[in-house]
């Protein structure tokens, strides 16, 4: 209990961007922009390492575009994507934890249907903004503000972590990674899809270890990391991987199995 308590860092207010701006760097006032800073402040690594990609709303443009984000991924985005929304179900309500640039969350919020509903958390409220303009006219998506560190309230059906943990120092990923299998449904799914080290003599390992030591600090640690023991024993989760492109992307999927739930788990995560 306390190892996931300590793991969550002080957090800090930028005092040259306050909420306002923020919030409302998005949008023509048409729309609900009005999420504030949480009140424990972005994420510092956030704020430190990432700024330049998900808190300058000049980034956006070019950022947001299918184009980009299938560039970064070596034109692997829309296989990825479809194979993590393809773990879902019409009807399921999911979570998305964390906005994705490009259209992930068109493809998500539409293999769930009209009778599905998708809901997408992320601690940045540019980002929430922005997914709000991209998905307006999309009555079974809603977008606010939370940092994933800690504990959620609600249950999902499902739950998507589309490229998020390698964006996150290694210290952290445990708190997050349980605070999401801790919501999802008995049956349900919880879905990472993220980097994983390629096999040896990828001809793009040595690109990727520039990109991740220039751009992505915190990137190689999570290639040494299995996934499917990050959250440590959990004997009510089978875990199954997918590896993409010569080992370069992985899937893993936590299948919540509900009769070796652990008693006490809701407790357990509660006092994070
Ligand atoms: C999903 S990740 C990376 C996605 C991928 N690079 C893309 O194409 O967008 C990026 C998002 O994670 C969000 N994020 C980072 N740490 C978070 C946290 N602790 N809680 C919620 N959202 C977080 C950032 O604000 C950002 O919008």
């Amino acid at each position: 209990m306390a190892s996931i308590a300590a793991a969550v860092p002080s957090t800090v207010h930028d005092p040259e961007r306050p909420a306002a701006a923020l919030a409302s760097a998005v949008g023509d006032g048409s729309e609900p922009v009005g999420d504030a800073v949480p009140a424990h402040g972005l994420p510092d690594y956030l704020q430190r390492t990432y700024r330049w990609a998900y808190l300058d709303r000049r980034m956006l443009y070019w950022l947001d575009r299918p184009a980009v984000v299938s560039a970064i991924l070596w034109g692997n985005a829309g296989r990825l994507m479809d194979a993590a929304a393809s773990c879902f179900d019409s009807g399921q309500h999911v979570l998305q934890a964390a906005a994705v640039y490009g259209d992930f969350s068109l493809r998500l919020a539409s293999r769930l249907g009209r009778h599905g509903r998708l809901e997408v958390l992320d601690a940045a409220p540019l980002q929430v903004a922005n997914l709000r303009r991209k998905l307006r006219g999309h009555g079974n998506v809603s977008a606010r503000v939370h940092d994933l560190r800690r504990p959620l309230a609600r249950r999902y059906d499902g739950v998507c972590c589309f490229f998020l943990l390698h964006e996150v120092p290694a210290e952290m990923r445990r708190c997050i990674v349980n605070n999401l299998l801790a919501v999802v449904a008995p049956g349900g799914k919880v879905v990472f899809v993220d980097y994983h080290r390629p096999r040896a003599g990828h001809p793009l390992r040595w690109p990727m270890q520039w990109v991740f030591n220039r751009f992505e600090p915190f990137a190689a640690s999570l290639l040494g990391q299995d996934l499917t023991t990050l959250a440590g024993e959990r004997p009510d989760f089978e875990w199954q991987r997918t590896l993409f492109f010569g080992g370069m992307y992985q899937l893993v999927v936590a299948r919540s199995n509900a009769s070796n739930a652990p008693k006490h788990s809701q407790e357990v995560f509660a006092s994070v």
